[in-house]
């Protein structure tokens, strides 16, 4: 596993048919408090069925990568620390993803979220010329609402009641940031 899409602390890795890989991502579907937080699939033990088709589903994206600490010693494996991706919410010609992205516990509150979401919106913007991004999270998911918020992201609006989670409904806040709002707060040419 080797990539030169790199931030200021981490590399974004391309997943791979691997048992180090596969290894990773039933851990991610394991991690029942994360899943519940993050995803609304219907959190349950998870078997290789549900890994194959997660990791089936994550290649079909737009966007969809390993984010990892490289290793200077193993340059070959770098650890890996979670993932983010970007899936068209219409017709590709709209030019609208929506980004999910998870860190794993051990590896969470410092910063690297916030840098890999950084790095996929420079991507998104720069590279695969979208025009909008949106990003959702569960109204008690307030740690996460506050950290899009902080990076630009602007609340569009409310699913209400849409998801059946631990014996009560939640709602879902939708956020989104479009290319000019990307490049007024992160791209300003010098004048
Ligand atoms: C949300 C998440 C991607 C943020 O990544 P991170 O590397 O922890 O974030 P950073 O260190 O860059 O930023 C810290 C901010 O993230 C949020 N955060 C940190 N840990 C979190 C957690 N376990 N769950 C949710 N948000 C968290 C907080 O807003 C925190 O800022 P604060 O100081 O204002 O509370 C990551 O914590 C995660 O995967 N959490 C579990 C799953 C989840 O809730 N995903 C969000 C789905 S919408």
């Amino acid at each position: 596993m080797a990539s030169s899409f790199r931030s200021e602390r981490l590399m974004y890795c391309g997943l791979e048919d691997t048992p180090r890989d596969k290894a990773f991502i039933h851990s991610i579907l394991s991690d029942r408090t994360s899943s519940e937080n993050a995803t609304n699939y219907l959190v349950k033990p998870a078997s290789s069925a549900d890994v194959d088709s997660f990791m089936r589903g994550f290649r079909e994206a737009f966007l969809g990568v390993l984010v990892c600490i490289p290793n200077p010693s193993a340059p070959q494996t770098p650890s890996i620390i979670g993932y983010v991706n970007l899936q068209h919410t219409t017709h590709p010609h709209h030019r609208s993803c929506t980004m999910s992205i998870r860190i794993v516990p051990a590896a969470q509150g410092r910063g690297y979220g916030s840098e890999a979401i950084k790095w996929v919106l420079e991507w998104g913007f720069l590279v695969a010329g979208l025009h909008r991004v949106s990003i959702g999270c569960f109204s008690f998911n307030e740690g996460a609402r506050r950290l899009y918020e902080r990076l630009g992201f602007v609340v569009e609006g409310r699913t209400r009641e849409v998801a059946w989670k631990n014996g009560g409904w939640h709602d879902c806040i939708e956020m989104g940031m479009l290319e000019g709002e990307w490049r007024e707060k992160y791209f300003k040419v010098e004048g």
